[in-house]
């Protein structure tokens, strides 16, 4: 009697730890599925000294060595860059753009270039309106880079995840193009 009463205690107490583990790794691997993915380009034209009237990044900081015309020597340690860079859908930057991703970028390593980011895509077109913020380190020398989406507003209201970064082109130190692949995990 007594041991009967105790194994089905103790097949209770299975039942019940084997189920809550079994929900707990259910939700865990439902919030590791997107809600939603999108794909933009945003192409970067940096001032060189020749084009002002193309650029849309300037070098706004730089260390004692360097100036804010040329990114610095020592894989551009010390240098910010504030950036207000055409939106695309494709990879063509004489595509209609969509949007506008505005911020910064600042080189924060002597050895290799790594830079880290700071900015915001800004829609304001009949397909989105709002914002999606970004943030995080860009170990640009990785073919792909993550990099946080912290949050945004209008269509994007309290959304959350991962941005892929990509380095789709670059020539010299005056264009990139990134093609950024971003992973929303929590929608409303
Ligand atoms: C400036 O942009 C135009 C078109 O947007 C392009 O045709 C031209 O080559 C660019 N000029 C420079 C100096 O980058
Ligand atoms: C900026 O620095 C570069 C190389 O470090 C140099 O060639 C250029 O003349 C400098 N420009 C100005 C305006 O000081
Ligand atoms: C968005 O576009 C509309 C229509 O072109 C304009 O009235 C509105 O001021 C714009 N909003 C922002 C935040 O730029
Ligand atoms: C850089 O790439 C490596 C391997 O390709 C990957 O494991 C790592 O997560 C990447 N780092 C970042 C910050 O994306």
């Amino acid at each position: 009697m007594g041991s009967k009463r105790l194994t089905s205690a103790l097949l209770l107490f299975l039942l019940v730890s084997t189920g809550s583990s079994a929900s707990h790794s259910n939700w865990r691997k439902k919030a590791r599925e997107p809600c939603k993915t999108l794909v933009f380009y945003f192409h970067d034209i940096i001032y060189n000294g020749h084009n002002a009237k193309n650029a849309t990044a300037a070098i706004v900081g730089a260390p004692s060595w360097g100036n804010r015309t040329i990114l610095a020597g020592q894989d551009h340690f010390g240098d910010l860059v504030v950036f207000d860079d055409p939106i695309t859908l494709d990879n063509n930057l004489h595509s209609t753009p969509v949007g506008r991703a505005q911020g910064f970028y600042i080189y924060d390593k002597k050895d290799i270039f790594t830079a880290w980011l700071g900015f915001s895509f800004v829609f304001n077109s009949t397909e989105h309106k709002g914002s999606i913020n970004f943030a995080g380190a860009d170990p640009l020398m990785n073919k792909t880079r993550d990099i946080s989406v912290i949050g945004g507003t209008g269509d994007f209201f309290m959304s959350r995840g991962v941005a892929t970064l990509m380095t789709d082109a670059f020539e010299g130190d005056v264009y990139f193009r990134l093609r950024v692949d971003i992973k929303l995990y929590e929608c409303w």
